[in-house]
């Protein structure tokens, strides 16, 4: 049995006032048994959450991490080993975000995957398609050419110990959510195409949905076969509603 997750991508988003606000909601909120949950502060706030969430079972991410685990002589990155250090369980990898914006090729990201692994970090492994490559009919094939770049460094084994989140890139941050029945057809050929390597390994990963998920519309997401939790960004920075998506994948 897969255990749900849901994770909070606080993005660039926070001052240490409001971090600190944040963390007296979340430690606010009964959260259901049976579901993992971790926030994915920015990396200025990681120690302030790792230590305003001490006690409670909220685990901590960071967002990036740099392409090699240990310190090392580059400048304004930080080796995941630090961030194990600084309490980090999980690191985002693959952010459409850090793609797009960033420059993130297929390449760097399978060095920071295994850079993260390296270090005991647990990648959060993020795929998903444009507006533009839906509409020609390409989703499956870029998810699954997002995987096979991992798949063909790392093997497929990699996904042993990583989450993987299907997000959508047109359904980020724009209120358009992918249908449940959407989003359970990409997760379902992730872990089709997982299978044809290794079926063990399909069914124990993780697979969370991401793009404009809310209390709203969790449950529906939630429910599907091949949806096992959410990456959640806007709606994790308001503690109530994020408690309530957690509720939802208790459900
Ligand atoms: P959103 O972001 O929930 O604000 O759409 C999701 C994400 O980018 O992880």
């Amino acid at each position: 049995m897969r255990r749900t997750m849901v994770a909070g991508n606080w993005k660039m988003h926070g001052t240490r006032a409001s971090v600190a606000e944040l963390i007296d909601g979340l430690r606010e909120l009964a959260l259901p048994g049976g579901v993992d949950v971790a926030v994915f502060p920015p990396l200025l706030h990681v120690s302030q959450v790792v230590d305003g969430l001490k006690g409670t079972s909220i685990q901590v991410g960071a967002q990036n991490a740099a392409v090699q685990s240990g310190q090392g002589a580059l400048t304004g990155e930080v080796a995941p080993s630090q961030l194990i250090d600084a309490g980090c369980a999980y690191v985002l990898v693959g952010h459409s975000e850090r793609r797009q914006l960033m420059g993130e090729s297929d390449q760097m990201l399978n060095r920071k995957f295994a850079a993260a692994q390296a270090s005991g970090l647990i990648p959060v492994f993020c795929v998903g398609e444009t507006l533009e490559q839906r509409e020609l009919g390409k989703t499956i094939e870029v998810v699954s050419r997002q995987l096979d770049s991992i798949i063909g460094e790392l093997g497929v084994d990699a996904f042993a110990s990583a989450v993987i989140a299907y997000e959508p890139v047109w359904a980020i941050g724009t209120g358009l959510t992918a249908t449940p029945q959407q989003a359970q057809d990409v997760h379902a050929a992730i872990r089709a195409q997982l299978a044809e390597k290794n079926s063990e390994v399909a069914q124990g990963v993780r697979l969370l949905y991401g793009g404009s998920v809310k209390a709203a519309n969790a449950v529906e997401l939630f429910g599907m076969p091949d949806i096992d939790g959410g990456l959640i960004g806007g709606a994790s920075l308001n503690a109530d509603e994020f408690g309530a998506i957690c509720r939802a994948a208790g459900n």
